[in-house]
């Protein structure tokens, strides 16, 4: 079967999506379906291209157990709707950048990211970058619960 291929897209790629990237990649591992499905991450900004992900995205997704250290930041491209099943926003301003970059034949499944998530009474991801460090813990409860639905989703569709 063709593997199902995932993109979480945020601003910069070096805090949300790549948070999503791991969380993600965690629960796949989890699944035992590595073999079945492909995450990336991506910005719509190319203001962190090659960069790691910020250190404190880093140190906060650590304290729960993912290790995000070897991901670099790219950016989003109008290919990337001809690889990606999923293109996951973390919030409507990227979802409104990644419309503008769509074609009209993408047959994939463009939307917000909090779309999946059952518990976050938001449907953005809020961008950490100028906060504290609460944010990072914020940005990881609402990917570790829409992580979850978007799996039990993809594991109904295949
Ligand atoms: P991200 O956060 O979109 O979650 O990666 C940001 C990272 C960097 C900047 C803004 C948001 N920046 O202004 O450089």
């Amino acid at each position: 079967m063709k593997p199902c291929r995932v993109l979480f897209v945020c601003l910069g790629n070096i805090c949300r999506s790549p948070t999503a990237q791991g969380v993600f990649e965690h629960i796949v591992a989890r699944e035992k379906l590595s073999d079945q499905v492909v995450v990336d991450s991506a910005g719509t900004s190319g203001w962190h291209i090659d960069s790691a992900p910020d250190a404190r995205t880093v140190q906060a997704a650590e304290s729960r157990g993912y290790d995000l250290r070897a991901l670099r930041g790219r950016k989003a491209i109008k290919q990337d709707f001809e690889l990606f099943d999923f293109i996951l926003a973390m919030d409507q301003e990227n979802l409104d950048a990644l419309n503008d970059l769509k074609p009209n034949n993408y047959s994939g499944h463009l939307g917000l990211f909090l779309d999946f998530a059952s518990k976050a009474s938001t449907r953005e991801v809020p961008d950490p970058y100028y906060g504290g460090a609460q944010g990072f813990d914020t940005v990881l409860d609402l990917i570790e619960d829409a992580s979850e639905g978007l799996m039990a989703h993809i594991k109904i569709q295949r």
